[in-house]
């Protein structure tokens, strides 16, 4: 399982990038203007945490092709590293990615809803598809069933295509998510600290810490 960070949230990214296996962060154009300051300056803090090795992933402005792929090239250039540029699924977004494959910028197709538009996404050279989970299930639609349905038939075609389940409210829909074998997640630092936490892991390391203080007080191993 790849895990990405889906915030701009500065603070809450260094923390995740020191504490969990994080492979990258992920952003959108509304939690970008949720931290209501300087577009470069917030997408290079995020690149100079995380390092040239992990992905960034910024979602294009643009919805014409030709410019998708411009801005494609000046995120590239200013953001380096492992990049991919998010375009919405739509006919210009399939455009704008198979120009870009010939450029060897990766894509993540987003706004994805449906294995039919993954699919497509997956042939037209995208590197990875974004269905939302909550998204669906706020609908009365069954989002991780709907993720199950792209990674089957992205097997299927043999398509090195990976999915970034997005669009996570809890745990519960990761878990189910990775049992289907969804090859990556983006969620927020509550969601990644709710997958380790468990009240009987904290009751069981109140035990150890209890019964060794009980015989030795203070000192640990390294004190021996
Ligand atoms: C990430 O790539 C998506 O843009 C994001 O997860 C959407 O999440 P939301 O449905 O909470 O806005």
């Amino acid at each position: 399982m790849i895990y990405i960070l889906d915030t701009a949230d500065l603070a809450a990214i260094k923390h995740c990038n020191e504490f969990y296996p994080l492979a990258g962060v992920t952003t959108n154009p509304s939690i970008i203007a949720k931290a209501k300051t300087d577009f470069w300056k917030l997408v290079k803090d995020i690149r100079a945490i995380i390092g040239e090795d992990k992905m960034l992933h910024v979602q294009t402005t643009q919805t014409e092709a030709e410019k998708i792929v411009e801005e494609a090239k000046l995120l590239k250039k200013e953001l380096g590293g492992e990049f991919y540029v998010k375009i919405p699924i739509g006919e210009e977004g399939l455009k704008a990615t198979m120009m870009l494959k010939e450029l060897g910028i990766g894509v993540t197709m987003t706004a994805i809803f449906t294995p039919a538009q993954a699919l497509m996404s997956a042939m037209a050279g995208a590197s990875f598809v974004a269905p939302y989970v909550n998204r669906l299930d706020n609908i009365l639609g069954d989002g991780c069933e709907v993720v199950a349905e792209i990674v089957s038939q992205l097997e299927n075609y043999g398509s090195d295509c990976k999915v970034l389940a997005a669009s996570f409210k809890n745990a519960e829909q990761v878990h189910k998510c990775a049992s289907y074998g969804c090859h990556s997640v983006t969620v927020t630092d509550d969601i990644m600290k709710t997958l380790i936490s468990h009240p009987m892991t904290d009751a069981a390391i109140a035990g150890f810490e209890k019964d060794w203080k009980g015989v030795y007080g203070d000192k640990t191993i390294l004190d021996f």
